[in-house]
């Protein structure tokens, strides 16, 4: 199978943060393999913004080495990596200051798509989105991307909204949220609005309940002054897992573009059941054969930042009142497994007698590993009479689709649907607030009672507690199996 490549017009991409780590780990080597896959127009142009001082030489220099570095297999293929280091510009800036905004507009070509990506902290956005506007940048033609995190609370979030809307209209906005451009991701709606299938089923009359894990093996690593600061809930349930669950969880909607899915996502996200406190695990990893504990990580001995979460949660609609979606995430565990298990009722009435508990279990296999499985059940072969057992009808993605199953990164898709002027995989403004609307009490709830996470074992499958949230609920976990 071949995959298609859709054409894009030509644009001018200017990545403010162009010598960050995102820049050179991610953005950069996206932009690499989309040139190579033969995306990139003859005469699109990146432009490198940064404080550092370098010149357009230096900065090829060190884009050419992050590329061979994160790029893959086609850095190893004659002349490619050159001619895309030839598109590549440096624009000394500092978001604060005035030098070099005259010379950033002069690189920008009239009638291209213009777009800035602001890979810088967040308390630059507003100073990135002001200079823009001086230097004539926020006509018909721009559009910004902005990283996560989309504030810390709803009070930020709000500020950084009203920031942005000072100079751009929402059509010009594209935060990211890097697991909606995961090919499984949006597979999530392709299995349901794509077959007949699951559709009909996909409601509390027949689904017991929902399990979504993200689980990571890494720690926090040197990330540890950002997520002490954050924690798992804002740095993973707040986004990542709240898309998962409204890409699960929404109504059809009427077409497949950017403001009738997000609406009916917003409407998931304003279902959500404020969740009781005996509802929620928090945890905190220990240390282990993979590293130091949490607190040693974070340079704090009494940090109360979980690294791990795990709740239960109600969606107050008519598709899904009595279907608790049990949520967890966390660093360290014992392997890394990103999945969506949907458990469907037991039968009703089983004509064959006495039996155990069989249930058909849809899982869709996020990373790694893509696939899906449905666990279905049928006679156990042999003699002996109608006994039953489950077994799973199998389908891994790379197996089923060949080499071009899923090449593309997030990222990469996401700056060419930037580019595309396609919003469908970013999040708008009202849905992040609603997001951090549910999930400010929670945190504030925490730090009103003082709650300390449970501490658990690195290479653990997380603190016992998370087994129990289940149990009393007569249900237990999926196994986190790499
Ligand atoms: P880094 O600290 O590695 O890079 C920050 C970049 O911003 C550098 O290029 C820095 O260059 C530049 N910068 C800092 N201050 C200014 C300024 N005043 N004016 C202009 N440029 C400035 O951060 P990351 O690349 O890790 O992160 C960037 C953004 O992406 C953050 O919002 C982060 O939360 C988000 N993000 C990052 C992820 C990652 O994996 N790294 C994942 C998800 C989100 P210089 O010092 O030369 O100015
Ligand atoms: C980032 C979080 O947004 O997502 C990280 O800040 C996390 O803490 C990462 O490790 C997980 O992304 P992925 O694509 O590796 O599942």
């Amino acid at each position: 199978m071949v995959s298609r490549v859709i054409p894009v017009k030509t644009f001018d991409l200017v990545i403010f943060g162009g010598t960050g780590d995102l820049a050179r780990r991610k953005i950069l080597p996206g932009l690499f393999r989309r040139f190579c896959a033969g995306q990139m127009p003859p005469d699109a142009a990146v432009v490198g913004a940064a404080r550092s001082d370098m010149d357009s030489a230096s900065y090829r220099d060190f884009v050419g080495e992050a590329v061979r570095e994160f790029g893959g297999e086609e850095t190893k293929a004659d002349g490619k990596l050159a001619a895309f280091l030839e598109r590549l510009h440096y624009v000394p800036i500092d978001a604060r200051g005035e030098a070099g905004w005259r010379e950033l507009a002069a690189l920008m070509r009239a009638g291209t798509v213009h777009a800035f990506y602001f890979s810088v902290a967040p308390s630059l956005f507003g100073d990135l989105a002001e200079r823009l506007n001086q230097h004539g940048l926020t006509d018909e033609d721009s559009r910004i991307v902005v990283e996560k995190p989309f504030g810390r609370d709803l009070a930020s979030a709000k500020e950084l909204n009203r920031d942005l809307a000072a100079f751009f209209d929402e059509s010009q906005i594209y935060r990211i949220d890097h697991y909606l451009g995961k090919e499984t991701v949006q597979n999530l709606m392709a299995v349901r609005f794509g077959n007949m299938l699951f559709e009909p089923l996909w409601n509390s009359q027949y689904v017991d309940h929902i399990q979504i894990t993200v689980a990571e093996t890494v720690g926090v690593g040197g990330r540890g002054e950002y997520y002490d600061k954050s924690g798992a809930m804002r740095d993973m349930v707040q986004n990542h897992l709240m898309q998962l669950l409204c890409l699960i969880a929404m109504e059809p909607p009427s077409q497949f573009n950017p403001d009738a899915v997000r609406d009916e996502k917003l409407k998931v996200i304003r279902a959500l059941d404020d969740v009781e406190p005996h509802h929620i695990v928090r945890g905190q990893y220990d240390a282990g054969d993979e590293g130091p504990s949490f607190r040693e990580e974070v340079g704090d001995a009494r940090s109360r930042t979980e690294s791990y979460i795990a709740m239960k949660v109600g969606v107050s609609n008519w598709r899904w009142a009595g279907t608790p979606f049990y949520l967890r995430t966390g660093k360290r565990l014992k392997a890394r497994c990103s999945e969506i298990v949907v458990v469907f009722k037991a039968l009703n009435h089983s004509i064959f007698g006495e039996q155990e508990d069989h249930r058909n279990v849809l899982s869709i296999r996020l990373q790694p590993d893509e696939g899906m499985t449905l666990g279905v059940t049928i006679k156990e072969p042999g003699p002996g009479g109608m006994r039953l057992i489950d077994v799973p009808l199998d389908m891994s993605f790379a197996e089923a689709l060949g080499e071009n199953g899923d090449q593309t990164d997030a990222y990469e898709r996401l700056i060419m649907d930037v580019i595309r002027g396609n919003q469908t995989l970013f999040m708008r403004g009202d849905e992040v607030e609603a997001a951090w609307a549910w999930t400010d009490p929670i945190i504030d709830g925490w730090d009103t009672r003082g709650d300390v996470p449970k501490i658990y074992d690195s290479g653990s499958e997380g603190p016992v507690d998370a087994v129990q949230l289940l149990a009393r609920d007569t249900r237990v976990w999926r196994k986190v199996a790499s």
